[in-house]
């Protein structure tokens, strides 16, 4: 493979898939200035070949610019093409005008990320009103499921399982994980009163008193969701239960909280580097990246 990894923030995971992929590492130098202007220096030839740019985009205001300007700057020193491989994809809630005057972000980021990368491969992107990237996406793009993965997981940790969705957008993944496995699931209904308040109901789960509730959702951000559900499952007198999310935001304190309530673990997929970090998703990174260069 004539191909060079880069990660700007997210080297555990490019390494892992650098590996696995047999692919090296790009040489480069990242620093801000003192005024916290980015400077970036590119230190392997990346003359004609394909670079692979592997980072979450978690905390994305922050991170854009100097990835744009790597892409720029790989682009002038001769690179092929660039694969940019998001396992956290950002700015996917603004999905419509919820109200006049809002902007529809989601769909301004990805022109904005067309314009620079030639491909884009992402994991359990937060889909609701999309059906797929490609309705605002114009490059070629890859959705990976991380369901193989946490299936595993469980199997291998949980005996008596029962999954628990916490609302109707985590009916998809929590049914899908639910067949694959073999275990029951409930899905709960769940009003976000404002970004850090939601109400969570839970239906009637009496048969499954003893079995040990696993709660599923995509992303963990402020941790209301899962901080909720873990109240209700209480009140209930469930068993303590396991949170799984596939993306580690936790804004602010939400780890702590969650740490602090009535939780048996708290684990997440590597897609964004975390200390609950628990599932690795390099091995389905990789097998993306070979389909790609199959062509
Ligand atoms: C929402 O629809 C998502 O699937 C998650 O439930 C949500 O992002 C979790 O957010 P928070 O941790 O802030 O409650």
């Amino acid at each position: 493979m004539n191909a060079l990894i880069f990660s700007l923030y997210q080297q555990p995971l490019a390494t892992l898939v650098a590996h696995q992929l047999n692919v090296p590492l790009g040489d480069y130098v990242f620093r801000c200035f003192p005024d916290n202007e980015t400077y970036l220096k590119i230190e392997s030839d990346v003359q004609d070949k394909t670079i692979i740019i592997i980072d979450s985009l978690d905390n994305p205001n922050h991170k854009i610019l100097p990835l744009l300007f790597l892409s720029k700057l790989l682009k002038e020193l001769g690179a092929k093409s660039l694969i940019f491989v998001a396992p956290y994809l950002c700015y996917l809630r603004q999905d419509k005008r919820f109200n006049s005057g809002e902007g529809i972000s989601s769909l301004y980021f990805a022109e904005l990320l067309s314009g620079y990368f030639d491909g884009l491969i992402t994991i359990d992107p937060h889909l609701h009103r999309y059906h797929n990237l490609n309705e605002i996406y114009s490059i070629p793009t890859e959705v990976i499921h991380s369901s193989s993965v946490v299936s595993r997981w469980i199997i291998d940790h949980v005996a008596n399982p029962i999954l628990v969705g916490p609302d109707s957008e985590s009916e998809q993944w929590v049914n899908a994980l639910s067949k694959q496995i073999g275990i029951p699931c409930v899905i709960l209904e769940k009003h976000r009163r404002g970004d850090e308040v939601v109400e969570v109901k839970v239906p009637n789960i009496a048969n499954y008193q003893n079995a040990k509730p696993i709660l599923i959702d995509d992303i963990i951000s402020t941790g209301q969701t899962m901080l909720e559900t873990i109240k209700q499952l209480k009140a209930l007198l469930m068993p303590p239960p396991i949170c799984i999310g596939t993306h580690a935001i936790f804004a602010n304190d939400a780890y702590q909280q969650l740490l602090k309530a009535n939780t048996d673990k708290i684990i997440t997929c590597n897609t964004i580097t975390h200390p609950s970090n628990l599932i690795d998703v390099s091995p389905l990174i990789t097998k993306s990246l070979r389909g790609w260069f199959k062509g």
